[in-house]
């Protein structure tokens, strides 16, 4: 059996760029309530024209020069995505197109909020482990600012748009090593979105992002901690295996506990809440690509993926690079 190895990355971002200060003129917040409880300072927000597809198409291309492979080679393509622009046909269908990818391929959408890009990952590692495929492109893509209600200060000061992508490839060199994921659907209402055609059929718009932050707060301190010892230990593994951190990149507070849980140093952590917020399946190959392309995570290192979101759903992923 193939192993799946990930052989290049790439991200897009749009160029707006929405500071704290920006939105304290908006809202009543601060940018001092945000950092303190977020880490966030700013994000980026998608212009008319761009769209999941969009965004998720110019970062497979770069992925796709990254890793040297023609868009034709490309037999799978999944978006982890939860704003999608139509519900028919997928993005990932649309990015086919955007890439101008004629054969005939698989490709399909995965709906796992934040821990859609670790979902998509392991689907497609199992693909090629059963070798029924050579090439995939997992892609995650959100345009966030496009769901949340801009005068709820209690969600819209958290979140941002952007696209990652990874090309994986068949290799008898070691790539994804585990995956673990999890849903619990009885935590469904702390966390969801609502299809605007159906939301107001109780009298209340629920299309914009609603949200029990503190209880998701909690659940993610709660299930990371796990996930990771689940992960080590699945594989036999110390925290001092462990080179990189890419978690997903919700809050930073979210992901200092995490990183105390595995006594990983901050400068062994991939950081981009900061300057991204929490682009849900988009922050985890946006944080990759931003480590890739830095030359902080180096080919051969361990890297250990780790997400919550809407769902709940949340797991892992350990992978060599
Ligand atoms: N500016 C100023 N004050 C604010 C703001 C704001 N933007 N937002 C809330 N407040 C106020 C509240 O009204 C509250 O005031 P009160 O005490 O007078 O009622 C106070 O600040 C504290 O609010 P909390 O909600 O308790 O703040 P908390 O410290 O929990 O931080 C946050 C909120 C940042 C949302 C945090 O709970 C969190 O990060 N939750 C997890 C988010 C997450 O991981 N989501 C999963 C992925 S998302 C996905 O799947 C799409």
């Amino acid at each position: 059996m193939s192993n799946a190895r990930i052989i290049g990355s790439g991200s897009y971002l749009p160029e707006r760029c929405l500071t704290n200060a920006e939105l304290a003129k908006t809202v009543e917040t601060s940018d001092e309530w945000i950092t303190e409880r977020t880490g966030i300072k700013r994000r980026h927000i998608a212009a008319k024209h761009e769209t999941v597809h969009s965004m998720g198409t110019m970062a497979a291309k770069l992925a796709l020069a990254k890793a040297n492979v023609e868009a034709s080679d490309i037999d799978l393509i999944i978006v982890a995505t939860c704003t999608p622009e139509r519900f028919l046909p997928s993005a990932a269908c649309l990015v086919q197109q955007g890439l101008g990818i004629e054969k005939n391929i698989i490709a399909f959408d995965v709906s796992a909020a934040c821990t859609g890009f670790i979902y998509a990952l392991s689907i497609a590692e199992k693909f090629i482990k059963t070798e029924s495929i050579q090439n995939a492109l997992i892609i995650g893509s959100e345009v966030m600012s496009r769901v949340v209600d801009w005068q709820d200060r209690r969600t819209c000061v958290l979140f941002g748009d952007g696209a990652g992508a990874v090309v994986l490839q068949a290799s008898d060199e070691p790539g994804i090593v585990s995956s673990h994921l999890h849903a619990q659907g009885k935590y469904g209402e702390m966390l969801y979105i609502m299809n605007p055609a159906v939301a107001d059929l109780d009298g209340a718009n629920k299309s914009t992002i609603q949200m029990r932050g503190n209880e998701v707060f909690k659940m993610a301190v709660r299930a990371m901690g796990d996930v990771v010892t689940e992960t080590l230990e699945a594989n036999n593994l110390s925290q001092d295996d462990i080179d990189w951190l890419v978690p997903h990149q919700a809050n930073l507070r979210i992901i200092l506990a995490t990183a105390k849980k595995l006594s990983l140093p901050m400068d062994r952590v991939i950081v981009t809440v900061d300057e991204h917020a929490n682009t849900s399946g988009a922050s985890i190959p946006l944080a990759l690509d931003v480590g890739l392309r830095d030359g902080r995570i180096k080919p051969g290192q361990t890297v250990l993926f780790e997400a919550i979101g809407g769902g709940l759903t949340w797991g892992s992923a350990l992978v060599i690079i």
